[in-house]
């Protein structure tokens, strides 16, 4: 199974998705049984490693997301992924704009399930370092209930 986490610049929220995602796979067994990856609705990014600010709070948490390097979302990859998960409602919005027609990928918000009062996870880029560490907390959260939904204990 393959899932792909979207968001603006694919330099935040998005890879930080991807690699806690990736660690709590590996941590639940499902490491070999689901891919993850990122990209963003914008291009301003693309090539570049996540934001250093995103890196630092990151990495606090026990997460290293160096490697990554940001990419744009494409039709393509709606035919690639089984599962595209959206950071908040106006990636949602432009990822049904991009959808080809007659695709029927799952599309949703990424905090969809988590039962708290936010369904969006924030965009941190003109904020605070508060900011990233609540978007952290925000995607740790998600990353478990996706991890429990796919079968693996978080
Ligand atoms: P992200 O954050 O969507 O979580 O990667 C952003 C990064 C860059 C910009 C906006 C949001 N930007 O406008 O360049």
């Amino acid at each position: 199974m393959r899932i792909l986490f979207v968001c603006l610049g694919n330099i935040c929220r998005s890879p930080t998705a991807e690699g806690v995602m990736r660690q709590k796979l590996a941590k639940a067994g499902l490491g070999q049984r689901v891919q993850v990856a990122s990209a963003g609705t914008g291009d301003w990014h693309v090539g570049k490693a996540p934001d250093t600010r995103t890196q630092v709070a990151a990495r606090q948490r026990g997460y290293e997301l160096a490697g990554q390097r940001a990419q744009q979302v494409k039709a393509a990859d709606f035919d690639h992924y089984d599962l595209i998960l959206a950071m908040d409602h106006a990636n949602l919005a432009q990822l049904e704009r991009l959808r080809p027609t007659a695709n029927q990928t799952p599309v949703a918000l990424f905090l969809r399930y988590t039962g708290g009062p936010v369904d969006d996870v924030p965009d941190p880029y003109y904020g605070g370092s508060q900011g990233f560490e609540q978007v952290l907390a925000l995607i740790e959260a998600g990353c478990d209930q996706l991890v429990a939904e796919l079968g693996g204990q978080p």
